[in-house]
């Protein structure tokens, strides 16, 4: 029997870390309804899916539209028969320090990397709550500790991430619903590359991504598929005892003071 069968697990964001946490469930035996924005990549993780034969459908879902997040939830619960487990992953990253950025860009930063989480665990825990118990797992990011310039909306998200993981944990471990965060450092996704679009425009990203890996102390960026192995842990069995709690997945970086 493999690992996550039996499980109902909806997953947001479906390119980069979300689309690899998916992948990682999926191939566990968990059944998977991913959920995201981007219309090309959801239709990419469809057909990729059924050519490898997993259990994972993907709706297509603004996780800032509360109707939208409602729909998704009520999918898994119609379709799949409840929901065990979920994962936030879907965000945005604005550039830009508070006097650049404008309140329309602010508002919709905290509408998707907070209000999203919020509202899949509005509509998804009471229906964890009718399986028994379950794991939610929130995508932070080293950000939310430690942070770079000009990334005001971005860095204060992600601070509400972490505390918001600490509330849902506490007010949900008599159900049975345990909830933690993950902080990843620099990961190779799109969300990545963008990032080395705007920071260092011109450069190839390679270059950018070798330069950005030297600052981790294993001396490299980490990989999606790092993430979701962390990812599948805290949602197992195996860390009954883990709620509340941030777990990094960051090659050393905030170990160091970033002096060398
Ligand atoms: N890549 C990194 O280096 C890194 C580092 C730390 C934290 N993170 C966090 O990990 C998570 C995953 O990021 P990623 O690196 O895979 O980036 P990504 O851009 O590949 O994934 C984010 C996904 O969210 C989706 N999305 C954006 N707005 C949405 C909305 N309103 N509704 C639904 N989906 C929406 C995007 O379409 C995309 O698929 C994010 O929370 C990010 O902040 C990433």
């Amino acid at each position: 029997m493999k690992e996550f069968e039996g499980k109902v697990a909806i997953v947001s964001g479906t390119t980069g870390i979300g689309r690899a946490i998916a992948w990682r469930f999926a191939g566990g035996g968990a059944s998977v309804l991913a959920c995201g924005i981007d219309v090309a990549a959801n239709n990419e993780l469809v057909q990729d899916a059924a050519a490898d034969r997993l259990s994972l459908q993907v709706e297509q879902c603004d996780v800032s539209q509360a109707e939208a997040v409602q729909a998704v939830v009520a999918k898994a619960a119609n379709e799949f028969g409840g929901l065990d487990i979920i994962v936030n992953a879907a965000a945005l990253h604005p550039f830009g320090t508070v006097v650049e950025t404008d309140l329309e860009n602010w508002n919709r930063c905290m509408m998707v990397n907070v209000a999203g989480i919020y509202l899949l665990g509005h509509f998804g825990i009471p229906q964890m709550k009718k399986r028994g118990g379950g794991a939610i797992i929130n995508l932070a990011s080293v950000q939310g500790h430690a942070c770079q310039r000009g990334v005001a909306a971005y860095a204060a998200s992600k601070g509400a991430v972490h505390s918001l993981t600490r509330a849902m944990a506490l007010d949900h471990a008599s159900d049975n619903i345990r909830v933690n965060s993950i902080s990843p450092g620099s990961i190779n996704t799109p969300m990545l590359e963008r990032s080395a679009g705007n920071f260092a425009p011109g450069v190839p990203i390679t270059a950018v991504f070798q330069r950005w890996g030297q600052a981790h102390p294993v001396g490299r960026i980490g990989t999606p598929e790092e993430v979701a192995e962390m990812a599948a842990f805290l949602v197992s069995d195996k860390a009954a005892f883990c709620t509340g709690g941030d777990y990094l997945v960051d090659g050393g970086l905030l170990a160091g003071l970033g002096v060398q």
